[in-house]
């Protein structure tokens, strides 16, 4: 293989054969091909595109380069694109588990505004998330599901271009995207995965039309690989739920999982309402059985306490402890009242997001430390009408105290207060199987 070469041909929107493609990332993989080389790829591949045969070869490899983990029965997995306050994982793993489904769920430590999976997991006292591949194993055999860091053995290819990506300007390549989300979570081997992909100012793809040809590549691309595998396209203009930063989330997912009638205010009806949609794709693509049959198992093990159950058992297995966990220093709050009477026309994901990184909930780079209790508690949601001086939201740090005031300017101007109440629009915009 002569790197220089595919290079020419790459930039010149020519297409690779799947062994050119191979050869490239074990070379890189092995180290015998430079980053300045590999840069140069991803830079065309950015700019000239992948065809489906190339981006299924991409993921081939980068899958091929690591461990490849497989799983006895039935098996699911549910990968999200991010947003603002998805905590949602959290509560789909562990229902879709109670449901009968073996649900190993390899996730990531946030890089951005606020924490991943792991950052909310860990937020719990003793919760180890950094399990050897073994140990990931015994947890899944024991209670159906384990939420584990990313381990270094799982698609190293894809640790090493997303690395050189980050600092290329390499990122937004629906090609690249799909090649490295979809390698380790095949390596991770789930027989069904169902994709979130978030669309909005709060998320990564940030128009429809991107959202939605990300969610299809990823289908198809899942499928071409012989898994079971869906998406649905969701808003992320406004934060999931009430709670954005990592214990926050936490002790909402907690609720979640603990039932109630979505009526109830207390209960987040977004969160509860995409956490059945999503549980209920897993279990009916894994088991074969109707949508709303599976919806039907999931609201009623929601009610029931076998998700939470399952949750419980997930995080003692870790090593967490639940009442440590309840029983934690809650940090400084401040309320944030409305400016003016009127109804909440948006909240905005990404304000209140950069209220939630500036007390401490997030990184800017990997190995920050991170605030567990620092976030922002949300007291309204769009539609809802609110009078001056009513409290509209918490903000609340445990670390930096100091920055609650800069926080409480910044959530006030990122809930946005009108005379007429706002339009309805739908949590789900796309289905896609
Ligand atoms: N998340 C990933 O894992 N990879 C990407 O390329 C983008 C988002």
């Amino acid at each position: 293989m002569i790197v220089k070469l595919l290079l020419d041909r790459k930039r010149e929107g020519g297409e690779l054969s799947p062994d050119d493609i191979r050869a490239l990332i074990d070379a890189y993989t092995r180290g015998e091909v430079p980053d300045y080389q590999m840069a140069a790829f991803a830079m065309a591949v950015c700019c000239k595109g992948m065809s489906a045969a190339e981006t299924h070869a991409l993921t081939d490899a980068m899958q091929h380069s690591g461990a490849c983990l497989s799983w006895p029965g039935l098996s699911a997995d549910k990968h999200s694109t991010g947003g603002i306050g998805d905590k949602l994982s959290l509560v789909i793993q562990p229902l879709a588990a109670s449901c009968g489904i073996s649900v190993p769920s390899l996730a990531g430590r946030g890089l951005g505004l606020t924490g991943g999976t792991v950052d909310k997991l860990e937020s719990i006292p003793g919760y180890n998330a950094g399990l050897s591949l073994e140990d990931f194993k015994r947890v899944v055999a024991e209670c159906g599901v384990s939420i584990a860091a990313q381990t270094a053995e799982i698609a190293p290819a894809d640790k090493k271009l997303y690395a050189l990506r980050d600092v290329t300007g390499t990122v937004p390549s629906i090609p690249l995207i799909v090649g490295s989300i979809l390698s380790k979570k095949l390596a991770e081997g789930a027989g069904t995965l169902v994709f979130d992909v978030k669309c909005g100012g709060g998320a990564f793809m940030k128009t429809r039309a991107d959202a939605c040809a990300l969610a299809r590549a990823l289908v198809d691309g899942a499928k071409a690989a012989g898994r079971k595998a869906a998406a649905l396209v969701t808003a992320m203009d406004e934060p999931l739920g009430w709670a954005v930063g990592n214990a926050l989330e936490i002790e909402e997912a907690i609720q979640v999982l603990r039932g109630g009638a979505c009526g109830d205010r207390a209960l987040p009806c977004d969160v509860v309402e995409l956490s059945v949609e999503l549980a209920a794709l897993m279990v009916s693509l894994a088991k074969g059985v109707e949508l709303d049959a599976a919806r039907a198992e999931c609201r009623a093990n929601l009610a029931n306490g076998a998700a939470y159950g399952r949750f419980a058992e997930m995080v003692k297995l870790h090593g967490g402890d639940l009442d440590a966990f309840a029983s934690r220093s809650r940090g400084e709050r401040r309320v944030v009242v409305a400016p003016r009477s009127g109804y909440v026309a948006k909240v905005g994901a990404e304000g209140i997001a950069q209220a939630a990184f500036d007390l401490g909930a997030g990184r800017a780079k990997a190995g920050d430390a991170i605030d567990f209790a620092a976030g922002v508690v949300l007291a309204v949601a769009r539609g809802d009408r609110v009078e001056a001086g009513q409290p509209i939201a918490e903000v609340v740090a445990a670390d930096n105290p100091g920055k609650l005031p800069h926080a409480e300017e910044l959530v006030k101007n990122a809930i946005a207060l009108a005379d007429e109440p706002p339009e309805e629009y739908p949590l789900v915009l796309e289905r896609m199987q």
